[in-house]
């Protein structure tokens, strides 16, 4: 009974997943909670976890989620009133919460995130690389990289590699929110940052999604033992920045996911990886299920360049990275 169970489950995970619109939407998120029949996430008393862009939507339903299990989060983002808002409802929700505000394309600011969160905490589980946007037209980050690298690819590769000392070495968990617009563009360095002149701001975004599944799969290999490193795609979520970033999808009205939908997978991820004896395995995760990194034929990679891939974006994020 049980098999048949997981069976039925299993079919309609991949007939959603073939269809996209059903995978992405609200419908792949409420069809998949009842027929793989999900539980709560496990609680987190005890731990600390970092998430980046917390003033706002996934965001900031990744640290209620969080809160809501016992965890103590720290939520940063550029704005602090609405950080602020985030952390009263992450305390309501049951929670402890710090806030810390950093722009993270400032390298400054990431230092100073970094030297408080160092002073006043015993040490960090998890870090949730959330902030995220996709800018219509081109901008550029201080250090002068196009800005959706740089908020994307630069600055979580920065926040890590600085958070390291701060992160418990038992386990540490990493998870990066991509996207599943990633689907859409092969990786290729060559082409990751875009120019003035060639920019087009969802082929950006989308070249820099693919990037940080990269990025996260070197972070398992190279950060050692009892790292665990994931992305994940959230689903089609109604936020202000997907209103801001792609009106257009404002159209799919009923059909997009709430933020608490979008962060489900991203909180669950956290604690079952840092409590369970078995953690998830590390890779791209949608709506609690190991999903692969490929659709599109013109975007697959073989092993080997999978392997030269994850090489050359790690070499590249450590030269535009130079400590300052
Ligand atoms: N919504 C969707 O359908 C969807 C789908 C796939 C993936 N995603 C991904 O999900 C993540 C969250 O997006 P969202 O839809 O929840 O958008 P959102 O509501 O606009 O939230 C984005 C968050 O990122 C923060 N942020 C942006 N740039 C930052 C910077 N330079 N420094 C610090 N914080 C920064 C923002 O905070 P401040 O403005 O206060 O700094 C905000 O808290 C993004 O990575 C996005 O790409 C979203």
């Amino acid at each position: 009974m049980q098999r048949s169970n997981h069976l039925i489950a299993s079919v309609a995970d991949a007939a959603l997943e073939a269809s996209i619109v059903g995978s992405f939407s609200r419908l792949g998120f409420e069809v998949r909670s009842v027929s793989d029949r999900w539980e709560d996430p496990p609680r987190l008393d005890g731990k600390t976890v970092l998430v980046t862009g917390a003033s706002s939507g996934i965001g900031r339903a990744v640290a209620i989620g969080l809160g809501r299990r016992g965890a103590h989060v720290i939520s940063t983002a550029r704005d602090i009133g609405r950080l602020n808002l985030s952390a009263k409802q992450v305390v309501a929700a049951g929670g402890a919460a710090t806030v810390v505000p950093a722009d993270l394309v400032e390298p400054s600011q990431v230092e100073a995130l970094v030297e408080r969160i160092g002073a006043t905490c015993a040490g960090v589980d998890a870090v949730v690389h959330n902030a995220g946007a996709l800018f219509p037209g081109y901008r550029q980050a201080p250090d002068g990289t196009e800005l959706t690298v740089a908020t994307h690819v630069l600055a979580p590769f920065r926040l890590t590699r600085q958070m390291s000392t701060l992160m418990n070495t038992k386990r540490r968990v990493l998870v990066t929110v991509s996207s599943g617009g990633m689907y859409t563009e092969r990786f290729d360095l060559s082409r990751l940052e875009m120019t003035r002149s060639d920019y087009r701001g969802a082929v950006a975004y989308a070249r820099a999604k693919r990037a940080q599944v990269v990025l996260a799969s070197q972070w398992q290999l190279r950060l050692g033992p009892g790292v665990h490193s994931y992305s994940t795609h959230p689903g089609w979520v109604r936020t202000a920045g997907l209103d801001a970033g792609l009106p257009g999808m404002a159209r799919l009205g009923p059909l997009l996911r709430s933020p608490e939908q979008g962060a489900d997978t991203i909180v669950w991820l956290v604690g079952e990886a840092l409590t369970r004896p078995q953690a998830p395995t590390p890779g791209f995760w949608h709506d609690r299920r190991l999903r692969g990194v490929y659709y599109r034929p013109g975007t697959r990679r073989s092993p080997a360049q999978e392997r030269s891939d994850g090489e050359a974006l790690w070499s590249w994020c450590e030269d535009r990275t130079v400590f300052v």
